[in-house]
């Protein structure tokens, strides 16, 4: 027997990545024989029309990169999630339900060291007839500068679906809260506590059931953010961190994420993890672009090949049971939460399946990233990246991280 799996990208304006993706598909899993049947592959860029709810789309994966922002694609995605079984990184419908807010509740829930967090009343309320009459009967007044105080400052004031920064800033004092809360408009707020004087900002990337902690630096320009760092926290530490971006995934259904936690004094503080498209970007990832490339593509030979089923309902029950128990200390806390993850993204066969399905995917990503197909793709990039002057000194400058990345893969 033979199936060919078509893979779809749901995408917008990015080329670096999905270049990739598709460059690399090209060069492995062709065909994977697996249970007695041969499994090829191959890609397809998702176009946007009319659609019939009962169409049968010809997908067996979709890659999503628009549903937080395009609703036609995430309608389409829900029909295809519904109707069809397509396997989908990720869930259009806890993304859409579960905000930054959400999460947040849910992992103080489950013992997480989430900075305390308020939220806070509309500035600009709802433009919305019946709202004088509600509120004159149930908004009860409150005192802005109260709720500060209890969270102390500093503090983070920033919109509860939140991301790209926009409406986040570091609030020092009362004054500057009242400004702060005048410019957020119709947006609704939160103001949470600012871990002060961290040691390490983690940045972890998670795809299926890998992930990649980076040394993160929040106050350097875009394309130098990622440092190059390896063994930068402590080993247990490292496991939380690798822990609590599993754990946060396997509990919402997503696949593809990012994680922030701020590591203090051996203690780590999530503070954002709700990251529907997380950033994939060659410019920014750079010496890490092959992992996320490498992992992208195993998680989808491995969801396809062994029929993987698409969850789209959650078991929070499982994990609450856990969280919830005053008896479990924290670490055993984690360590619960963290079979429950590897069971649900089924780690060790997926661990199996690479190295016997696909032993040469090692070897063809650095081909890949060592061809001129992909020195191209790294030019192109960087051209349509940053301003001419600086284009010649971006090239060379990401061509040395990527070379060290092949060089270090011996
Ligand atoms: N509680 C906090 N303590 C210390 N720093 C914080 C805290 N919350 C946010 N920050 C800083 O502000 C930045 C932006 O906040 P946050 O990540 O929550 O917003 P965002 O809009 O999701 O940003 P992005 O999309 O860039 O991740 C963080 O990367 C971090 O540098
Ligand atoms: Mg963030």
């Amino acid at each position: 027997m033979a199936t060919n799996h078509l893979i779809g990208l749901v995408l917008g304006t990015e080329e670096d990545w999905p270049s990739a993706f598709e460059g690399l598909i090209r060069k492995v899993g062709q065909p994977i024989a697996f249970e007695g049947t041969d499994h090829t592959f191959s890609t397809e860029r998702v176009t946007y029309h009319p659609f019939n709810l009962r169409d049968v789309p010809r997908y067996s994966l979709v890659i999503d990169r628009l549903a937080h922002w395009y609703t036609l694609s995430r309608e389409w995605l829900k029909k295809v999630a519904l109707m069809d079984d397509v396997y989908l990184l990720n869930n259009p419908f806890t993304f859409q339900a579960m905000t930054k807010h959400s999460a947040y509740c849910a992992m103080m829930r489950l013992g997480l060291k989430v900075p305390e967090t308020w939220m806070v009343p509309h500035k600009i309320p709802p433009d919305d007839p019946r709202f004088p009459d509600t509120s004159r009967k149930y908004n009860v007044p409150f005192d802005l500068q109260e709720v500060a105080a209890k969270v102390g400052y500093p503090l983070f004031m920033k919109p509860f679906d939140g991301g790209a920064w926009v409406g986040v800033t570091r609030v020092t004092d009362g004054d500057d809260l009242a400004a702060r809360y005048d410019e957020s408009g119709e947006r609704l707020m939160h103001l949470q506590a600012s871990v002060e004087n961290f040691d390490v900002f983690a940045r972890s990337l998670s795809i299926g059931a890998e992930t990649m902690v980076m040394r993160f630096d929040a106050d350097r320009p875009m394309y130098d953010r990622y440092q190059v760092s390896h063994g930068f926290l402590e080993p247990e530490t490292g496991l939380e961190v690798v822990t609590i971006g599993k754990l946060i995934n396997a509990f919402f259904r997503w696949e593809f994420n990012s994680c922030e936690t701020l590591v203090k004094d051996g203690e780590v503080y999530p503070i954002d993890y709700a990251n529907a498209a997380p950033d994939l970007a060659l410019t920014s990832l750079h010496y890490y672009f092959p992992w996320a490339i490498k992992t992208l593509v195993k998680w989808s030979l491995f969801c396809c090949v062994t029929d993987r089923p698409m969850r789209v309902d959650q078991d929070m029950h499982a994990y609450f049971r856990i969280g919830d128990d005053p008896a479990i200390p924290y670490e055993e806390k984690l360590a619960g939460y963290r079979r429950l993850a590897d069971s649900y993204f089924e780690t060790d066969r997926y661990t199996e399946f690479c190295a016997k399905y696909i032993p040469e995917i090692d070897e063809a990503m650095v081909g890949y990233i060592d061809s001129p197909e992909f020195d191209k793709l790294l030019v192109d990039t960087c051209r349509s990246t940053f301003p001419a002057h600086e284009q010649e000194r971006f090239i060379a400058h990401y061509r040395g991280l990527l070379a060290a990345w092949v060089k270090d893969q011996d």
